[in-house]
């Protein structure tokens, strides 16, 4: 029997961060000032490892999980991460992995070679000085398009994903959608979100889908494209001229809680149920304290079963300013 919760909604997509490090200091994500030098990460012995993350994973499909997503932090910047994704490549799932591209022209090959079945690659802006400045550690732009052709070499499908802020890079969002609709790359536009408590987010920052997509519009003309599933994050837009597909995640205009199926393990091995959740439920301590498979499936069910989260439907002035996880320990 599938786990639902208190509002009926089943467990259905696994999100599993691998580490809390990234290489990057995105300004909205991991600003210096609060990354920099001083800043505890988790310890390697803290993390779960392959192995537990394995075991974990399949209790999660055995409650009605059917994708798996590696997230981070950064996730490539934990080793040998193509073990893990032979792993969990056993199981009948759709697994795939949202990274910041940098670290993919070496590991793209060896991670589709693993069972990874598609790719997700975050780049917010074209231009190199924007992007610089976003990344705050000097990546380049073409760093990341290398490992996007490398991904793509490699055999696997690959979207996009920019997050939008105003004042940032809002110019960048026909620039952007130009170059992957010539490329054949699904493009997503992200509403910038009030994750944690690090990034000062305001909601002047955002810059609404709407307003994305009439952009869009007027420089390609696109519309609407039906849902592929129930709970499916993107709203899809095809454009008009048969070039393929861009899709906008409204969550802060268009909350979708209402349909909302994931949940997220900590690198550390807490299960979080909501992106804005404050406390995670410590699925190591059972791991490592001789749970069995019986026992920590009880407690995935348990956990979902009393799920009554809707962050952002409920999202105010005063749930903005509320104690919340950052998106680099739980992977966005
Ligand atoms: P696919 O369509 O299967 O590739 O996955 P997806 O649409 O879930 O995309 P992805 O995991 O790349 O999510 C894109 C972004 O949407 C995330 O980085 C978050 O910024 C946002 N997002 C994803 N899931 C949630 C969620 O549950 N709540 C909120 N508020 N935002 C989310
Ligand atoms: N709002 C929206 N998306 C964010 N991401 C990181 N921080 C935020 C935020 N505040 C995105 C990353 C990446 C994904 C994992 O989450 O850019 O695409
Ligand atoms: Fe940027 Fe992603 Fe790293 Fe955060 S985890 S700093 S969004 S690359
Ligand atoms: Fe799901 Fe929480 Fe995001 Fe709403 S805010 S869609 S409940 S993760």
């Amino acid at each position: 029997m599938d786990a639902l919760d208190t509002f009926g909604r089943p467990l259905r997509d696994l999100r599993i961060s691998v580490t809390d490090r990234c290489n990057y200091r995105c300004v909205y994500c991991m600003p210096k000032e609060v990354y920099g030098r001083d800043h505890k990460f988790l310890e390697r012995r803290e993390l779960l490892s392959f192995e537990e993350i394995a075991r974990v994973a399949q209790t999660f499909v055995s409650a009605g999980v059917t994708k798996i997503r590696i997230t981070g932090g950064e996730p490539l910047v934990r080793r040998e991460l193509d073990r893990l994704i032979a792993k969990l490549a056993e199981l009948d799932v759709d697994l795939t992995l949202t990274t910041n591209g940098s670290l993919l022209p070496k590991q793209a090959q060896g991670l589709a070679d693993a069972g990874l079945r598609r790719i997700t690659v975050s780049l917010d802006s074209l231009d190199d000085a924007i992007f610089r400045a976003l990344n705050d550690v000097d990546f380049s732009v073409e760093r990341v398009l290398d490992g996007i052709v490398a991904a793509a070499a490699a055999g696997l499908p690959v979207k996009v994903n920019a997050v939008i802020k105003r004042g940032v890079n809002d110019d960048q969002v026909v620039p952007l959608a130009a170059f992957f609709r010539e490329r054949g790359h699904t493009l997503r536009f992200i509403e910038y979100m009030d994750v944690g408590h690090t990034n000062g987010w305001r909601l002047d920052d955002v810059v609404p889908a709407k307003e994305i997509v009439a952009r869009l519009d007027d420089a390609f003309g696109v519309e609407p494209a039906e849902a592929l599933y129930r709970g499916e994050v993107a709203q899809r837009w095809r454009y008009t001229d048969g070039s393929g597909e861009v899709g906008v995640i409204a969550s802060v205009t268009q909350p979708f809680c209402g349909d909302c199926t994931r949940a997220r393990l900590s690198a550390e091995g807490k299960l979080f149920t909501c992106l804005f959740a404050v406390r995670g439920h410590d699925l190591r301590a059972l791991v490592r304290g001789g749970a069995s498979d019986e026992d920590l499936e009880a407690a995935v069910r348990t956990v979902w079963g009393g799920r009554a989260d809707r962050y952002s439907d409920l999202r105010s002035a005063a749930t903005t300013g509320l104690d919340k996880v950052e998106m680099s320990y739980i992977g966005g």
